[in-house]
């Protein structure tokens, strides 16, 4: 388990200092797929490198199964680091090297004995799928066999943990969600816990179980990606998740709009013809976006109610409690 308390982290200048952490709480659980997201500048690569200690925090404890790297010697922390494997946007390989001695280069450093190294990296190879790649050089690849060899890199010492800082970010969409299978893969065959930074909302829908939004330095929400999704309620979540909502729902059309909120309830006819059927009623649908996971809805839906007939309005917004649907009236 992760734990981060209290993080923060500041960075002097000679024009003042930068705050790029305030404090941060958040806890990664052993076998979560956990997203962070945040537009450009929130602060998600210092929180990444501060999780390994790449960047030392200003102040605070970042625990890995109970023991505060902040407080570890340099040789504790080089021996937790092992535990840590980590991935960049832009691949970091070493250029000079082949594939497989990429990924021999933290065996060597851990000392691990020449014939143990060659087992793992022809292991390794095999997990990422590049086995017919061993004797090539990065310049010899395409960019996402470059992730799969920094991701192979990245396991070489057996990891518990794998941080992705923008993992895929400078990948086409194919090869993103192939890159992404193979993240969920890892977690789900290896066991290893996967942390991912991004600033798209994609790549948390895709693979992530949690989700902790960053806005301006601080965690403005968290929780399980359903959840989150299915009723964001910071204006950067909500930017981020439901920008077309946000686009419907701010026009002016003279209507109550009401957004019903999706969140696995499951209702036994389909809501709105029924609640058409029931009360009589013509409902505009102006927004929806609703998805099934694992049989059960979830997302939104606006629909209008022409302004000025509160009656109407009661009876629709009683009609959707007796339902048990969620809903937030919308000017
Ligand atoms: N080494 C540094 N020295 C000074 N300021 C820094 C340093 N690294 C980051 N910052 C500042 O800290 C803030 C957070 O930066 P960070 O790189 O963590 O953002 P980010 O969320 O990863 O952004 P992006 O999505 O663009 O990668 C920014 O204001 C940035 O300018
Ligand atoms: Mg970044």
């Amino acid at each position: 388990m992760i734990e981060i308390k209290n993080l923060e982290k500041t960075y002097p200048s000679k024009s003042g200092d930068v705050v790029a952490l305030k404090d941060i709480n958040l806890t990664v659980e052993d076998g979560d797929i956990y997203g962070i997201i945040g537009l450009s500048g929130a602060g998600k690569s210092t929180l990444v490198r501060c999780i390994n200690l790449l960047e030392k925090p200003t102040d605070g404890q970042i625990l890995i199964d109970g023991e505060d790297l902040t407080k570890v010697s340099k040789k504790r922390l080089l021996e937790l680091r092992r535990n840590i494997g980590m991935i960049f946007q832009h691949f970091n390989l070493l250029e000079q090297r082949t594939v497989e001695d990429n990924v021999r280069f933290p065996l060597e450093i851990s000392k691990v004995k020449r014939d143990e190294q060659n087992k793992r990296i022809e292991r390794l190879l095999e997990i990422v799928n590049l086995s017919d790649k061993a004797k090539s050089y990065p310049s010899q690849l395409s960019g996402g066999q470059k992730q799969r060899v920094a991701i192979a890199r990245a396991l070489a010492t057996n990891p518990k943990y794998l941080l992705c800082d923008e993992a895929t970010s400078a990948l086409d969409p194919q090869t993103t969600e192939s890159i992404l299978d193979l993240l969920k893969e890892i977690n789900q065959t290896l066991g290893v816990t996967v942390i991912i930074i991004t600033h798209e909302m994609k790549v948390i829908e895709k693979i992530c179980t949690k989700v902790a939004v960053i806005d301006h330095s601080n965690v403005v929400e968290n929780g399980k990606v359903s959840d989150v999704f299915a009723d964001p309620k910071s204006d950067v979540a909500k930017q981020l998740i439901i920008p077309d909502l946000i686009r419907a729902t701010a026009e002016k059309t003279g209507d109550v709009k009401l957004r019903l909120i999706f969140n696995g309830e499951v209702t036994d006819r389909p809501l709105i013809s029924a609640l058409a059927l029931d009360l009589g009623i013509a409902v505009n649908i102006l927004y929806a976006d609703t998805k099934i996971y694992d049989k059960r809805p979830y997302g939104h839906m606006v629909i209008t109610i022409p302004n000025g007939d509160n009656e109407l309005i009661d009876r629709v917004t009683d009609y959707l409690a007796q339902k048990g649907i969620n809903y937030k009236k919308e000017l």
